[in-house]
């Protein structure tokens, strides 16, 4: 099973402080959500995630964000379970294939989507979500591309998370809703606990099974 197929929501950490990720990671574990994706959008990203896997048991843990053949070198080689894109990099995707990572390179239009199919990829991450159409959107790529599964980011949210799981090729949704910058300013985590549970309890009513 991949990391994506054990719960279909994906909150994004990013973090300046390991102790800050692993105490985000634990709120998010609190409230059922076990994927993880640790942004690579502050210096230290990288020690963020090997804090995590290293203090938080039972989370599956991915780098995002990244963006070249050596940073999926480098998660990898600090314990990245799976890896995200925002775009879709030929080179990123075979670095991971050659290292056995799973990847979900971010795309937005049928062209790209027909280069992951040839890439051998079955899922993608559909960013930024929202302003690329949303779930008629997916509808739309899903009857065409009709095995490939789809993460949409960008956009996501409680108010919105129904209807993008609604679409039966999405196999999970992203985003950074979950993991409030004020309240982690304000160490309140049981704030992030409680998003987390909103969302595991919208995602029960669309998922029954998930
Ligand atoms: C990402 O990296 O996937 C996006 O920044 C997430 O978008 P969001 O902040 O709207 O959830």
């Amino acid at each position: 099973m991949t990391a994506l197929e054990q719960t279909p929501i994906v909150p994004l950490i990013q973090s300046e402080d390991p102790e800050i990720a692993i105490q985000i990671a634990e709120a998010l574990k609190a409230g059922g959500l076990t994927t993880l994706e640790v942004v690579w959008r502050t210096e230290a990203a990288m020690d963020c995630l090997e804090a995590i896997r290293r203090d938080v048991v039972g989370v599956s843990v991915g780098a995002g964000t990244v963006l070249t053949p050596s940073q999926v070198k480098e998660a990898h080689a600090r314990g990245a379970e799976f890896i995200v894109s925002p775009g879709l990099h030929t080179g990123v995707v075979e670095e991971c294939q050659k290292l056995r990572l799973d990847i979900y390179p971010g795309i937005a239009t049928p062209s790209e989507v027909q280069l992951a199919t040839n890439l051998g990829l079955k899922t993608v991450k559909f960013f930024p979500a929202a302003l690329n159409g949303g779930p008629p959107m997916l509808k739309a790529l899903a009857s065409v591309f009709r095995t490939m599964k789809f993460m949409p980011t960008g956009g996501v949210s409680a108010a919105n998370l129904a209807s993008y799981l609604e679409v039966p090729s999405v196999i999970a949704c992203g985003g950074s809703w979950l993991t409030p910058n004020n309240e982690i300013d304000a160490g309140n985590f049981d704030a992030i606990t409680k998003l987390a549970q909103e969302a595991v309890s919208i995602a029960g009513t669309i998922r029954p099974g998930n």
